[in-house]
């Protein structure tokens, strides 16, 4: 299993923005178009009826929070576990809060809608997270979550020496996890594309993971391939 649910490597990974920022800049919509934080907000918005509350956990640098904050009706609160990025969340003129998804502070069947994007690969206790998650939403609330297959940016990790990234939520596994506490869960799979102008933006992006993979020295450009998968689960 991959580092990435170490609770010390997650806070160092987001105590700043760099890291989060040089791995978002080269993603690359699908080859008809699809960018899969649109495809993530449609989903929210496909689940929202009439006023709602929604409640964004890992909401990270707050892109996504302020799209969803801009939806009719919406009323957002938007949490991450990093000080910095609540504050950067914040700075959006969402009303944004420290908490991390295993202990949220808000009261049962508060939310709507539950928004996790790329964030339910790192939490420590999926388990318990998932139970708080459910505990926080509705009846009939949806619940949407983002996250990568065991494919994404698996050949330029092979080229640099790595493997593949196996995470306990994934792609692959995110089904049959949700399903355990959802009685309805779909999926939208959209094959993205890591797009690097050079070797050292190559070389930065794996940086940004801190794993030491080296990638030998190539010429021109290269892309790589991607795997996001949406799900909606109610
Ligand atoms: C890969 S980033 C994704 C950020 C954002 N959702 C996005 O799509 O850009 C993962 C985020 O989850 C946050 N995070 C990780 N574990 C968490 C936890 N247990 N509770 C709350 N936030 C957590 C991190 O601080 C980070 O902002």
């Amino acid at each position: 299993m991959s580092q990435l649910n170490d609770p010390d490597y997650v806070r160092e990974q987001y105590a700043t923005e760099g890291n989060l920022e040089t791995r978002r800049s080269v993603w690359q919509p699908t080859a008809d178009g699809l960018e899969p934080n649109t495809e993530a907000l449609r989903a929210i918005d496909r689940a929202l009826v009439g006023d709602a509350d929604v409640l964004e956990v890992g909401c990270g640098t707050g892109v996504m929070a302020e799209r969803i904050a801009a939806l009719p009706g919406v009323t957002l609160v938007a949490t991450d576990f990093s000080p910095r990025f609540v504050e950067l969340t914040a700075a959006r003129g969402v009303d944004a809060r420290q908490a991390d998804i295993c202990y949220l502070p808000f009261d049962d069947a508060s939310f709507d809608v539950v928004y996790a994007g790329w964030m339910l690969y790192h939490v420590r206790d999926l388990e318990r997270a998932l139970n708080e998650v459910r505990r926080v939403l509705r009846p009939g609330g949806t619940f949407v979550a983002v996250t990568n297959g065991n494919d994404h940016t698996a050949d330029l990790r092979i080229a640099a020496g790595g493997k593949p990234d196996i995470t306990q939520f994934s792609s692959e596994t995110g089904e049959s996890v949700l399903g355990r506490k959802f009685g309805d869960v779909r999926r939208h799979d959209l094959e993205t594309r890591a797009v690097f102008p050079d070797h050292a933006s190559a070389q930065a992006y794996l940086d940004s993971s801190g794993e030491g993979l080296v990638l030998p020295h190539f010429d021109g450009s290269r892309e790589y391939a991607g795997h996001v998968t949406i799900f909606e689960a109610r």
